[in-house]
């Protein structure tokens, strides 16, 4: 994660400059700038828009539909918990519930440390063992309340290893 003056607009004209012309351009470009500052500002959809020849609307469209892409600074771990149908019926809302006062945070916010940040999603395709959750890149199922603590704490640790 990168705080305003860690990241310069004219980086991020050129990540564009770079991909604009592939096809399908727009996903790869956010993914760019989202891997370059962390999240993707508001202030950087109209540059965007104007170099790929689109309305602000449609970049904002893409980016508010795919869970992946964020408009706010996360943490370093983002935390998604199932909401989804099967995760329901394992037991994920008193899952989520456990998660948000363990943390003492809501969806789309981050933990004081800079650690975690929690998001919600709807389905991880690990229907069969939930409760499921995702980690950055890595799926957990069968997440009871002291499994996702565990999980938690390896989270701080890596962060305090890595500081
Ligand atoms: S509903 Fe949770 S993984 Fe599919």
């Amino acid at each position: 994660m990168k705080t305003p003056g860690q990241w310069q607009m004219k980086n991020v004209r050129e990540i564009i400059q770079q991909l604009k012309e592939k096809p399908g351009a727009l996903l790869p470009v956010l993914h760019a700038i989202q891997q370059y500052i962390g999240h993707i500002p508001d202030n950087v959809v109209p540059v965007i828009a104007d170099e790929m020849l689109l309305t602000r609307a449609e970049v904002h469209g893409v980016i508010s539909f795919y869970a992946h892409f964020h408009n706010h600074p996360t943490g370093q771990n983002i935390v998604e918990i199932c909401r989804g149908e099967a995760c329901q019926s394992v037991g994920c809302r008193q899952l989520e519930k456990h998660a948000k006062n363990t943390l003492n945070i809501d969806y789309q916010q981050t933990t004081d440390c800079g650690s975690i940040t929690l998001e919600p999603v709807y389905c991880l395709g690990n229907c069969a063992t939930g409760p499921s959750i995702r980690i950055n890149d890595d799926i957990h199922g069968r997440v009871t309340p002291e499994r996702f603590d565990e999980l938690m704490e390896n989270c701080r640790q890596h962060l305090q290893e890595a500081g």
